[in-house]
């Protein structure tokens, strides 16, 4: 099971206060600004150096989600911004990059970790930011098993869609390991994951893009048993990727061997996980029709 760790780091902060959004104030539906305000440009102080941490919770019920909005409106060449997104990738903004408060949006999905640094100099230079942080509900199926340690990460994209209540997919990279099959470890690069729905399938297209590339999609069926797996069609000379039953932890079994699978194909499973190590495909799946 994850753990969800409310931190509530303090670090290196000056005049404006470097307050870090508060357990209380995570909840469906809420909006946090940063450092306050309505989520308009706002004044910082010279020495600021603050880290401000997005963690939005999950457990393996249910979860948050959290978009967030920030708008850079730093004047100063030497205040900077850095941006440490959900993978782990950093990006730094100073005054010539996206100034003027256009607004970068972010998903930070349930269990991530997501950090703004604001950081500026000594002279007071009328920087200015903003950060938005909005907490959406996503619901967590009830078998979705993020006890692996590898995590699952769903978040709702209906609330910033169409307003159906269909769950949708995020690409983000892990590094854990998987074990397949002869007790063969591997490293995984990418990580995805679908819902299915009945009637309508969901077409998924696998690639490694390129030579050691290796990706996971995990399929779940929120609302009953059963996924078809249909209209697969491979386009790669070789093909090396499976279908593994549960998580792809180390303990999965191989249940279908993708390069000679023959389709369609049901399994009588809630979720199953498709390892791409070597092989360029497409397929379809939904839920049992009921
Ligand atoms: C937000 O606050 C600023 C003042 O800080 C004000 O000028 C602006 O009109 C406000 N915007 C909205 C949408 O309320
Ligand atoms: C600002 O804070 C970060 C951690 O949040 C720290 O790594 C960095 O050294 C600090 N920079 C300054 C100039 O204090
Ligand atoms: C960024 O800093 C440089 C050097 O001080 C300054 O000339 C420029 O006007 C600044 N840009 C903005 C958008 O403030
Ligand atoms: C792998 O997943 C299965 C099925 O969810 C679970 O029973 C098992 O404990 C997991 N093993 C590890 C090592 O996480
Ligand atoms: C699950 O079932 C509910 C109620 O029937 C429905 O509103 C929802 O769209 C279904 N979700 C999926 C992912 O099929
Ligand atoms: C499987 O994963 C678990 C949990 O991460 C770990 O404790 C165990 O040593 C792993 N087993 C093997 C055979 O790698
Ligand atoms: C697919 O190929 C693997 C080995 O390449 C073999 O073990 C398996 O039986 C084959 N499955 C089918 C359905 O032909």
């Amino acid at each position: 099971m994850l753990l969800i760790l409310f931190l509530l780091t303090i670090t290196g902060c000056s005049a404006l206060n470097c307050v870090q959004i508060q357990p209380a104030q995570i909840y469906n539906g809420n909006i946090v600004y940063i450092p306050g305000g309505n989520g308009s440009l706002q004044l910082l102080p010279a020495n600021y150096n603050c880290t401000y941490q997005i963690l939005p919770p999950v457990n393996y019920k249910t979860g948050l989600y959290a978009k967030v909005i920030l708008k850079n409106g730093l004047r100063g060449a030497n205040d900077f911004i850095i941006v440490t997104d959900v993978d782990g990738k950093t990006t730094t903004m100073n005054n010539r990059t996206g100034i003027g408060g256009f607004p970068f949006d972010y998903l930070v999905f349930p269990g991530a970790q997501f950090l703004i640094q604001v950081t500026t100099k000594s002279v007071l230079m009328n920087s200015m930011f903003s950060i938005t942080v909005e907490y959406h509900n996503a619901p967590i199926g009830p078998t979705s098993t993020l006890k692996t340690g590898s995590e699952m990460n769903y978040f709702e994209m209906a609330t910033i869609r169409d307003g159906r209540n269909v769950f949708s997919s995020r690409t983000f990279t892990d590094k854990d390991s998987v074990r397949v099959q002869h007790s063969k470890l591997i490293d995984y690069t990418a990580m995805f994951a679908y819902a299915t729905t009945p009637v309508i399938p969901e077409y998924v297209d696998m690639k490694t893009f390129f030579s050691g590339f290796t990706e996971v999609l995990e399929v779940v069926n929120f609302n009953s048993t059963g996924i078809i797996m249909q209209d697969l069609v491979i386009t790669s000379d070789t093909c090396n990727a499976y279908v593994v039953d549960g998580p792809p932890n180390n303990s999965s079994k191989v249940i279908m061997d993708i390069s000679n699978a023959t389709m369609p194909k049901s399994f009588d499973l809630k979720y199953f996980s498709v390892i791409n190590l070597d092989c360029d495909f497409v397929f379809g799946v939904k839920s049992y029709d009921n």
